[in-house]
């Protein structure tokens, strides 16, 4: 199962946006973006910048032909600022040149003034002067307010999540170029190449037919590119139109981070009610979330974070409040987990605090709520095949949870300064959009006549694996070697209308279209074996290691020797295919339905050492037992939860985004922009679930992408409780990044 990625990777050959082979004579493109988070322009003057030498033109929103316009859920965000700015980084206009450089030296002559407005960046003071995208949404189940005086403990907080950065390797990057009778070809990293050609049709008042957006493979999107790569491939294809050449446009890594959304910051109010036995019977909560300056994709991220409120528990009676705050960042966007990391620290903290106040271990009420089959969740649909609780009994046993609190104990006594603390976080994560219509993918395989097959689907690589998988189910159907099968770029001429690859989707759409496209195939390969055979009935026919057998014995035909004569007798030998999701469903006014195809569940026991005279800390193991239903690929699907692990522990940690007092990103470079590397990855155990079977997934298997991000959130309270081991009367605070800073500050403040 050597995944061909993984060499190319290795060897430095695959190739980036960046790596390709240019077209003559291409010129370079840079972006100039706002200096303020909110104003009025009053003055613009490009005349300076324009006669730099090397410089070709530069583009404005007045240049635009056709809609100024590319939000995707909401029409609210120009490509192009026109009289008001938003935040700093909103694009302003875009200098073209003979080189990136020249572009960039263009872009200091430019001469603007602004009127200054006073900006916002809190959700909570956004909220409170009513800067709302869209209406608040609820989600809610049983009747919440008569519930509380069933319960014997209260309890109620705030909860605060920053953003966090994308940090994909490969910084936005694309490359355009016209095609013959106004067309547009069009090279982007991004993780939607539907919107991208979609925008630019409409920027350029063009038909999509005309747009051919192609994408071989992204060094890392995690939601950055799902809908924030769209902008800059737009530009650079209005650059390429207007100018008739070919345009490359690279943003750098501080470009990068400045000017594209992050996760979404929430602060959040809850309050949560027990019996004295720890189940949970009622929960409360509100969440304020930082949208930035534009709506982008928050308004779903919203809705993926109020699915989540209650994470892998069953809360008879809650209520889950959302707004979309607008404030004057950059418009925050998707990134692995889409809402529901910022849902399951509010009510992971509001355990902590339950568990604080009755005196018992947060696993304690953890445990006796997990989700069961039958319950039903705040959403309408029903737990159909809960794995809570096995994930959480097998790692509680695998790894023997009562000895290691024990020695956990026994080091904290014989340890003044240093002590641990061990958390365990259970996780439930909803598979499908929740745009119904987005549940839909289409395939195209075409085999040759040497017996080798090419494969288009929608599904974008981003490091993921995802190509690995879909030529695995070639494969695996014809029963032919992985490499007689190519995974060929993803590409709009090729594939229309592809959802964008997220919501850990990519496998299960574009995997399942891929095998229903290569079962027309197959279909055809032995009715005109059975032919060729006389016999009467196909369903003898098998295909086994590129022998085809009938009743069970191996015939004289082969799979290359059959393709062969399909093609000499004019049998066709390409296939398209379209999935989609059966039974999903979702009214809007109820907010009730089966937005899921299925669910994944999982259980990690995550533990830290914490010095308490420094307030550095170490994430010392994370074990995770994981429901990957039957794995399709063991490697990749362990690397994915690798991955998110860490990335989960970066956003509850160290990575901390810090703005001057008027916006500006200070923590623009990855100097002082700390993300996990190797030496502070933690040792990381995986356990498969055994025994899990999913008939919606592919193949069997469950989406992995993005739900073991969830596991990260445990550093945090593993940190807290080796803190309360130094200080037991520290009552928890739950506002992420832990930095280091925080620790120390709170371990000896004054209470
Ligand atoms: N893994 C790598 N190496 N690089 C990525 O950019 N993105 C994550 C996840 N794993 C990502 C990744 C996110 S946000 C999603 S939604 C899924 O991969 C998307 O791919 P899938 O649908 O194939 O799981
Ligand atoms: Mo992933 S956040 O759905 O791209």
């Amino acid at each position: 199962m050597k995944n061909i990625d993984t060499l190319l990777h290795v060897k430095g050959e695959s190739q980036f946006t960046d790596d390709l082979i240019v077209p003559e004579g291409t010129l370079h493109a840079a972006v100039f973006s706002s200096p303020i988070a909110y104003g009025k322009i009053t003055r613009l003057n490009l005349e300076t910048a324009k006669q730099i030498d090397g410089v070709y033109d530069i583009l404005t929103a007045e240049d635009i032909p056709g809609d100024n316009q590319i939000g995707v859920i909401v029409p609210d965000e120009p490509l192009l600022a026109t009289s008001v700015v938003h935040y700093i980084g909103q694009p302003i206009a875009v200098v073209i040149a003979k080189n990136a450089d020249r572009a960039r030296t263009a872009i200091k002559a430019i001469a603007i003034e602004f009127e200054q407005r006073s900006a916002i960046f809190d959700a909570r003071e956004a909220y409170a002067v009513g800067q709302l995208i869209g209406s608040p949404r609820t989600l809610a189940l049983g009747n919440l307010e008569a519930a509380w005086q069933n319960c014997d403990v209260i309890v109620a907080g705030t909860v605060e999540s920053g953003g966090q950065e994308h940090i994909y390797l490969e910084t936005q990057s694309v490359l355009a170029y016209p095609t013959e009778n106004a067309g547009l070809k069009v090279i982007s990293s991004t993780q939607s190449p539907n919107d991208v050609q979609r925008m630019i049709a409409g920027v350029l008042s063009l038909p999509m037919h005309k747009i051919e957006v192609d994408v071989l493979r992204l060094g890392g999107g995690f939601g950055g590119k799902e809908s924030q790569a769209t902008a800059w491939a737009v530009m650079t294809a209005f650059a390429a139109f207007k100018l008739k050449k070919s345009i490359k446009l690279v943003l750098r890594r501080d470009e990068d981070m400045r000017m594209t959304g992050k996760r979404n910051p929430y602060s959040s109010d809850f309050k949560m009610g027990l019996t004295h036995d720890g189940k949970i019977l009622a929960y409360d909560v509100t969440f304020y979330q930082n949208a930035g300056a534009m709506a982008d994709l928050s308004p779903a991220i919203l809705g993926r974070c109020l699915f989540h409120a209650t994470n892998s528990y069953f809360i008879p009676y809650m209520k889950a409040t959302g707004y979309v705050c607008r404030t004057n960042l950059p418009p925050n966007t998707a990134f692995r987990g889409f809402g529901s990391p910022q849902a399951v620290f509010v009510i992971e903290s509001a355990i902590f605090k339950a568990a604080e106040q009755m005196g018992v271990a947060p696993s304690f009420i953890q445990k006796k709520n997990l989700l069961q089959t039958g319950d039903e969740f705040s959403y309408g649909m029903k737990v159909e095949n809960s794995q809570a609780a096995r994930c959480w009994e097998m790692a509680e046993q695998r790894h023997a949870i009562e000895k290691r609190y024990q020695d956990i104990q026994n080091f904290n006594q014989s340890h003044p300064l240093q002590k641990k603390g061990m958390a365990l976080v259970p996780i439930c994560f909803g598979i499908s959009f929740e745009s119904t219509f987005m549940n839909q993918a289409s395939a195209l395989v075409h085999v040759y006549t040497d017996g080798s097959v090419s494969v288009s689907t929608g599904a974008i690589e981003m490091g993921q694996g995802v190509n690995m998988k879909i030529r695995q189910v070639v494969a695996n159907i014809f029963s032919i070697p992985l490499n007689r099968v190519n995974v060929e770029s993803s590409n709009t001429k090729r594939i229309a209308n592809m959802s964008p690859t997220s919501a850990s989707l990519a496998a299960d759409l574009n995997g399942n279209a891929t095998k229903l496209a290569c079962l027309k195939l197959l279909e055809r390969l032995k009715t005109y074996a059975a032919k060729k055979l006389k016999i009467d009935s196909m369903a003898e026919l098998q295909l086994k290691d590129e022998v085809l057998y009938l009743k069970g014995k191996p015939t004289d035909l082969t799979w290359q020797g059959l393709i062969g004569e399909m093609y000499l007798n004019r049998v066709s030998l390409s296939a398209h295919a379209h999935y989609s999701i059966p039974n999903l469903y979702f009214d809007d006014i109820k907010q009730k339905g089966r937005p899921f195809a299925y669910h994944v569940f999982g259980t990690a026991i995550v533990e830290a050492t914490v010095d308490c005279l420094r307030g550095t800390y170490r994430i010392d193991t994370v074990k995770v037992v994981h429901d990957f239903g039957k794995s399709l690929n063991p490697l990749v699907d362990k690397g994915q939860v690798e991955g998110a692990v860490v990335q989960g522990i970066g956003w509850m940690t160290i990575e901390e985004l810090m703005y001057a007092d008027n916006g500006w990103l200070l923590t623009d470079t990855l100097a002082n922009y700390t993300v996990p590397d190797i030496r502070f990855a933690p040792d990381i155990q995986v356990d498969f679930l055994e025994n899990s079977e999913n008939p919606l997934g592919l193949f069997n298997s469950k989406a992995v992408g993005e739900p073991p991000f969830l596991y990260g959130i445990g550093a945090y309270f593993a940190i807290l409780q080796a803190m309360k081991a130094f200080r037991p009367t520290l009552a928890g605070q739950f506002s992420a990044p832990f930095t280091s800073e925080k620790v120390l500050l709170s371990l000896y403040e004054t209470q």
